[in-house]
């Protein structure tokens, strides 16, 4: 708290409202006594101006383009950091020593099997199920499975449906992955790294040992660390919310996928992709980029623009980086990237994208990588959540252990009817 006041004139009188400070970043108007004082809501759709909770996870400077995790650069972690590493640092809040990575690395990998019974929980799905549409069920599931860690109340047992969510999604999303190929679920390797068990069981078969391709884990290692927390998106704060009643953590992160699959969230790496594919040539791009411009017609760029930055997404970066790397050492030429690249630069030079500030966003580069590694376009968004899964879960406990935590409840500008009689169906 500082010890400055904004005032605000109401029709009762004027009321001074204390201004909170962070350790970076914006001031915060402390509103919480407004209704009772004033009985008057704040009006703020989209979230555009309001701060949901305080934490102390994950900062972004989205005018700068800057992403700190527990205040250490995304780039220094995608570049020098493990998942595992980073998961940790998340959930704990500082990183690990060696003795401490290698325990909460050995514990993560204990949890990586999944209740057999869960294998037939798949059988119910089609085999074209979307995988968002069956880790909306089987994670949503595990609830049922593990009883032993949904007591909210036991922090420990908090901890273990954190370990668990973190080390079975891997096992899921690949298990989505096999069904939809009907081939058989591979179990988890735990001698792997968690990248590379994860490869392993989506793209290895039972009946030939896998070898794990370093360039391709190592590229998979960035993607998670660049998706593994975005401090309140839409899909983290749907976590907050349902996991505010007190519902139990794994319905929690299947409240999380479900917002997390719309196209405008985690389903735009999905998007990117399927629009650079229609695009297909340099050539059209122009006429894209008429299209996004176009008020009358609801096309948007995917892969750009962003809520919070106005500059370059910082993951961006790293991933065009990525893409670039992985493509000439796996040896692939991909006229998508081509064309990612040269609408980027278009965009970037014009005027409409210039002034609305919208940059390439994580997605856009994301799918040109996934696809060159061998995953179908319907995988993408269910790898963000495998990696989000980290930052779910710590926000998650966060929120859980804060002492303001009360049960989420916004408020309306209701402009409905006001009080009418009931008319019988006959004399409507
Ligand atoms: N292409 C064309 N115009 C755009 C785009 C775009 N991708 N994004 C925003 N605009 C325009 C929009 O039409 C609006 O124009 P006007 O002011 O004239 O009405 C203006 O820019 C502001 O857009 P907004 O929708 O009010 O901004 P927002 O903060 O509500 O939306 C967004 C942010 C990410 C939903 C939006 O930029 C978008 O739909 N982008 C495409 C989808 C996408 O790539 N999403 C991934 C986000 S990053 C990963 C993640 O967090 O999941």
């Amino acid at each position: 708290m500082t010890d400055q006041t904004v005032s605000m004139k109401m029709p009762g009188g004027d009321h001074d409202y204390p201004v909170l400070e962070g350790t970076v970043g914006p001031e915060v108007v402390d509103i919480r006594k407004l209704y009772p004082q004033t009985g008057m809501f704040t009006y703020d759709p989209g979230f555009t101006s309001t701060a949901s909770c305080e934490s102390a996870i994950t900062y972004i400077d989205g005018e700068k383009g800057i992403l700190l995790h527990r205040g250490y650069p995304i780039d220094q972690l995608a570049e020098q950091s493990s998942f595992m590493e980073v998961a940790y640092l998340l959930l704990q809040g500082e990183l690990p020593t060696a003795a401490e990575l290698d325990h909460f690395t050995y514990t993560i990998s204990r949890h990586t099997m999944v209740h057999e019974q869960l294998a037939t929980f798949f059988r119910g799905f089609r085999r074209d199920a979307h995988p968002m549409a069956i880790m909306c069920g089987v994670v949503g599931a595990l609830s049922a499975f593990y009883h032993d860690s949904t007591d909210i109340t036991d922090p420990e047992q908090r901890m273990i449906a954190s370990h668990r969510l973190i080390a079975k999604m891997p096992t899921l999303v690949a298990m989505a992955f096999k069904y939809s190929l009907g081939q058989p679920f591979m179990y988890p390797l735990n001698s792997l790294s968690y990248t590379g068990n994860f490869l392993r069981m989506t793209f290895g078969v039972p009946a030939e040992p896998y070898e794990v391709n370093p360039i391709v884990e190592n590229a998979m290692r960035r993607i998670f660390i660049l998706h593994a927390d975005h401090e309140q998106n839409a899909s983290t704060s749907t976590v907050r919310l349902a996991g505010s009643s007190g519902a139990n953590p794994f319905a929690c992160i299947a409240a999380g996928i479900a917002c997390l699959w719309g196209p405008a969230h985690g389903g735009a790496n999905e998007a990117a992709l399927n629009m650079l594919r229609e695009i297909g040539d340099v050539k059209r791009i122009p006429e894209y980029i008429a299209r996004a411009k176009d008020k009358d017609d609801p096309f948007r760029l995917m892969g750009f623009g962003h809520r919070v930055y106005k500059n370059f997404d910082p993951r961006a970066k790293v991933m065009k980086a990525t893409a670039d790397e992985v493509l000439k050492e796996l040896n692939i030429s991909d006229p998508v990237l081509d064309v990612a690249k040269e609408l980027e630069q278009i965009a970037l030079n014009d005027d409409y994208f210039i002034e609305k500030k919208l940059y390439p966003n994580v997605d856009f580069y994301s799918g040109v990588i996934l696809n060159a590694i061998g995953f179908p376009t319907d995988m993408f968004t269910a790898l963000f959540a495998l990696a989000r899964t980290v930052g779910w879960v710590a926000q998650w406990n966060e929120m859980i252990a804060d002492p303001e935590q009360k049960i989420g409840r916004p408020r309306q500008l209701y402009t409905g009817h006001t009080q009418r009689d009931y008319v019988p169906v006959d004399q409507r």
